[in-house]
């Protein structure tokens, strides 16, 4: 039997849940021709959502969609790398003139091509060197996308990465060419809000203003508690609307815990039971279980005071006032200063979060399960 709650690849429409009013946003957006700026915290839903938006016979039916994560790349080059592939992915399966048109354009990196003797196609084995002048590529790329026969939509998912990139030109390079587009809409995504943020909200910035934003929330308890329930029902299996509810509230009905611990609750279990919250609970401890060996790993790699101010977190949950005396104090940590030091370097690692909360920063640990486990083993 398949198991409704997906956690790898993308989520066919019959297991998707919710995201009606986004789906339509974002759609009128693109219809609109208005470019938007999509954010969340990890593991909400972007990536889900978008892809859900691409499905809609609206979109399949009337626009070539193309996606790409940026999170892995930390150049233009790789960058360049990246949409160049996912554009010719997206070509393979309308056969040999479209790859043609789209090699032609591509001037700056002829002979970079070569050919598959089988089927007579062109094969993407561009390799990083071959980009010897990115900027004209790069306006070879955008020139393609506005001049095909059907209008584009292009995401780039977690977009704050270009802000890393050393070419420091690469945020104005890529407003100039966006910004003269009128046959493509672009959405940017990504997790990191505050970079973001920056980018597309400061005068000084080349985004200024020039999208509409968008905050990915968690799906409403009623609609989520109703689907898990729909989801074991439509597969002959029970589950008690406490323990839909309970771990919903366990997570605070972020998307990717609340569906991991249902999908290992859905495997795990005879047919035959009722899903309880005990159950729930036996679960969850199962995962962190099975995910020990790699925090060790990830505890292992901090130094003394990078690791105890984590664990501090972690056992506030949601920790404000981080560099106070009194925090400080309370965790027997060494000094405000080093907890400073060690807040900035696990936020560069990405393990800590922050969201502002009034006029104070209130920090938590990215990865819930992290948090459960450190809670519970320090
Ligand atoms: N609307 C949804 N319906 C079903 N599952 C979802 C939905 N949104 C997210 N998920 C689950 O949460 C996981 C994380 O979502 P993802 O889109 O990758 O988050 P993000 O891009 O914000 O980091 C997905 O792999 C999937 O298991
Ligand atoms: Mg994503």
């Amino acid at each position: 039997m398949k198991n409704p709650f997906i956690i790898n690849g993308i989520v066919p429409d019959e297991y998707f849940c919710d995201r009606i009013r986004e789906t339509n946003k974002l759609i009128k957006c693109i219809g609109n021709q208005t470019n938007v700026l999509l954010t969340s915290p990890r593991r909400m839903g972007k990536t889900q959502l978008i892809r859900h938006v691409y499905n809609q016979n609206e979109i399949s039916e009337n626009y070539h969609t193309f996606y790409v994560d940026i999170y892995s790349t930390t150049s233009l080059h790789e960058f360049i790398l990246l949409l160049s592939k996912e554009i010719y992915t997206q070509l393979v399966p309308k056969g040999r003139q479209a790859l043609d048109v789209f090699i032609s354009v591509l001037k700056s990196l002829t002979g970079s091509f070569g050919y598959d003797p089988m089927t007579g196609l062109p094969v993407f084995d561009v390799r990083l060197g071959d980009i010897r002048s990115p900027e004209l590529t790069l306006s070879e790329i955008f020139s393609y996308l506005e001049n095909t026969d059907k209008p584009c939509v292009c995401t780039i998912d977690e977009f704050q990465q270009i802000g890393k990139y050393p070419e420091d030109n690469t945020e104005a390079l890529l407003r100039t060419y966006i910004q003269r587009m009128s046959n493509c809409v672009f959405i940017f995504a990504g997790s990191d809000r505050h970079t973001l943020e920056n980018m597309f909200n400061s005068p000084a910035k080349p985004f200024y203003n020039s999208v509409e934003q968008m905050f990915l929330d968690k799906i409403d308890r009623e609609v989520y508690v109703d689907f898990i329930d729909d989801m074991f029902a439509r597969n002959g299996r029970i589950i008690s609307r406490n323990a839909a509810g309970y771990v919903y509230d366990l997570f605070e009905g972020h998307t990717y815990y609340v569906h991991q611990t249902l999908h290992n609750a859905f495997a795990y279990n005879e047919p035959d039971v009722e899903i309880s919250e005990e159950l729930m609970d036996d679960t969850v401890s199962d995962i962190l279980q099975d995910k020990e060996n790699s925090f060790l790993t990830q505890l292992s790699l901090l130094n003394y005071v990078q690791k105890e101010t984590l664990i501090a977190i972690a056992k506030d949950v949601k920790a404000s006032e981080v560099t106070s005396v009194s925090f400080v104090k309370r965790h027997s940590l060494q000094s405000p200063s080093s907890v400073q030091n060690a807040i900035r370097h696990l936020l560069r690692l990405q393990m800590i979060t922050y969201h502002i909360e009034g006029r104070t920063k209130v920090y938590s640990v990215s990865d819930r399960f992290l948090q459960m486990w450190i809670a519970r083993k320090y």
